[in-house]
C-alpha cells in the first residue's frame, strides 16, 4: 500500500513531501517488480534489447488488441514516431485536443507540422466531435484527395484525439470523418490504458495509438511509452526509426535520420510486473471515483467528472468542477486550502491554444476548455490511497465549502 512519506510523482512547487501529506497520484509498486528487475541486473540484460522488452510489447499489444506494439522511451517519443509513420510532413496540420497535457502538440511540432486546436465537449471533456466536423466541413477544402485549411492553405493530414483523464473520446464519428476526409487517426491514449470505448480498448481503434508509462500513469515503468498499431509496415518503420534507423548495424549504414527512443529492458521488466496488476489498479481507481461521488454528494457547486454510456473509464485522474458562488470559493482557493491541510490537488491543463509555446497555431474558439481550466480541480487518486486519506480529502472539501472564503 501507499507509503505517504515517499516523494510525489511530480516535484512541483508547493508539494509538501513526507508526514501525512496526501499526494495527487504516485506510483504503486507491487507484484513481481523486484524479481523481474533483479533478473535483468543478475543477467546483465539492462539495456534496449532483452526478453522483457519483447514480452512487454507482446502483452501491451494483447491489451490494446493490436497486432503490433513498439516500446519507446516515453509517450512523447511514441507520439513523435506515430506522426512520422502516419505520413505527417513538415508544414502539414494535425487536429488535436486543446485540453490536454502539452506532449501531443509538442510532438506535432517535432514533426515540423502544426497543431489545430479543438475544444473539449462540455459533458465528458474529450475532443469535441461537432467542432472537428465544423472545422473539416467549413474550414477546409478537399481537392484531388488532399484536404487544405482554407485560412492557412496548409495540408491537413491527421486527427490526434487525446483520451483525457482515463475517459475515451467518442471515436466512431471521428473515424468516420477521417475516412471521409482521407486523414490518419493517431490516438493519444497516454492517460488511458485500460479504458474502453464501446467495449474495445482505446489506443487500438485508430490507425496508430500511443501510451505512456510515466510516474503518474495507471501503470508505470518510471518513464516509458508504447506505440500500438495493426499496420505491419508502420510498426516496422517505427521500430527502425526508434533504433537510430540502422540499415546495416555492422557497417553503420543509415538511410534515414533515426532516434534513440528504445525502452531499456530493465524498465520493461517493471512494466511487465505492473501490467500483471493492471486490472486491480483500474478497479482501485474506479473505487476511488465511487468514494468521491458518495462522499461529496450534495456539496453545493461541485460537479463530478462523468462516464458516458458508451465508456468504461479508468478515472485515471479524479477531477471535479467548482462553481465558486454556490461552493463558497473558487478552485484555486480550494487548492490552497487543501494544500494547507497537506493535500495535493491540481487544476486541469492550461488549454494548449493559450500556451506561449503554441502561439500562432490555428484554433477556433475553445470556451469549454477555458472554463474547465479555470474551474476544475483534480483530487488525490493514487492506486494506493487509503480510505482514511480519501475521507480526509472529502472532509476538507466539505469544510471548505461550508466555511466559504473564511476558510482561506
Ligand atoms: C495526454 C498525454 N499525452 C502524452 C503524454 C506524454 O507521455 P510521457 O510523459 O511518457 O512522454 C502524457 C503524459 O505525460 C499525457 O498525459
Amino acid at each position: 500500500m501507499m507509503n505517504a512519506s515517499r516523494p510525489t510523482a511530480s516535484r512541483e512547487p508547493g508539494a509538501i513531501p513526507g508526514g501525512d501529506f496526501i499526494p495527487l497520484c504516485v506510483p504503486e509498486i507491487r507484484g513481481h517488480a523486484w524479481t523481474y528487475i533483479k533478473e535483468c541486473l543478475d543477467t546483465g540484460w539492462v539495456s534496449s534489447v532483452g526478453s522483457f522488452v519483447d514480452r512487454f510489447e507482446r502483452e501491451i499489444a494483447a491489451v490494446a488488441g493490436t497486432r503490433h506494439a513498439v516500446a519507446t522511451t516515453s509517450g512523447t517519443a511514441a507520439l513523435h514516431i506515430a506522426l512520422l509513420v502516419a505520413g505527417v510532413q513538415p508544414d502539414d496540420e494535425v487536429l488535436v485536443s486543446t485540453l490536454t497535457f502539452i506532449a501531443p502538440a509538442n510532438a506535432i511540432r517535432y514533426a515540423g507540422a502544426w497543431p489545430v486546436f479543438i475544444d473539449a465537449d462540455p459533458e465528458y471533456w474529450q475532443m469535441d466531435v461537432d467542432k472537428v466536423r465544423v472545422f473539416l466541413r467549413e474550414g477546409c477544402t478537399l481537392a484531388a484527395g488532399e484536404l487544405r485549411n482554407k485560412v492557412t492553405g496548409r495540408r491537413v493530414r491527421a486527427i490526434l484525439p487525446v483520451h483525457v483523464l482515463g475517459h475515451p473520446v467518442d471515436l466512431d464519428p471521428i473515424l468516420d470523418l477521417a475516412r471521409e476526409f482521407h486523414l490518419a487517426v493517431i490516438e493519444d491514449a497516454a492517460e488511458s490504458l485500460g479504458t474502453r470505448y464501446k467495449g474495445r480498448a482505446v489506443g487500438g481503434l485508430g490507425d496508430v495509438g500511443c501510451l505512456s508509462f510515466n510516474g503518474n500513469k495507471v501503470i508505470t515503468t518510471g518513464g516509458g511509452g508504447m506505440l500500438v498499431t495493426n499496420n505491419t509496415d508502420w510498426a516496422k518503420r517505427a521500430r527502425y526509426l526508434t533504433t537510430q534507423a540502422k540499415d546495416d548495424p555492422v557497417e553503420y549504414e543509415h538511410h534515414a535520420v533515426g532516434y534513440n527512443y528504445r525502452l531499456p529492458n530493465v524498465l520493461a521488466a517493471l512494466g511487465v510486473s505492473q501490467l500483471e496488476v493492471l486490472d486491480a489498479f483500474v478497479e482501485a481507481k474506479r473505487r476511488i471515483a465511487a468514494t468521491y461521488v458518495e462522499g461529496l454528494r450534495g456539496v453545493p457547486g461541485l460537479t463530478h467528472m462523468r462516464e458516458a454510456p458508451w465508456a468504461f473509464s479508468t478515472y485515471w485522474m479524479y477531477t471535479v468542477v467548482i462553481d465558486p458562488e454556490p461552493f463558497g470559493m473558487d478552485s484555486r482557493k480550494l487548492l490552497a486550502v487543501l494544500q494547507e491541510n497537506g493535500i495535493q490537488s491540481r487544476p486541469l491543463w492550461r488549454p494548449l491554444h493559450a500556451t506561449r509555446a503554441h502561439q500562432g497555431a490555428e484554433r477556433a474558439a475553445c470556451p469549454v476548455a477555458e472554463h474547465l481550466y479555470r474551474h476544475a480541480l483534480s483530487l488525490p487518486c493514487s492506486v494506493g490511497a487509503t480510505p482514511a486519506q480519501l475521507a480526509k480529502v472529502i472532509a476538507c472539501i466539505r469544510a471548505a465549502s461550508a466555511a466559504g472564503p473564511a476558510a482561506v
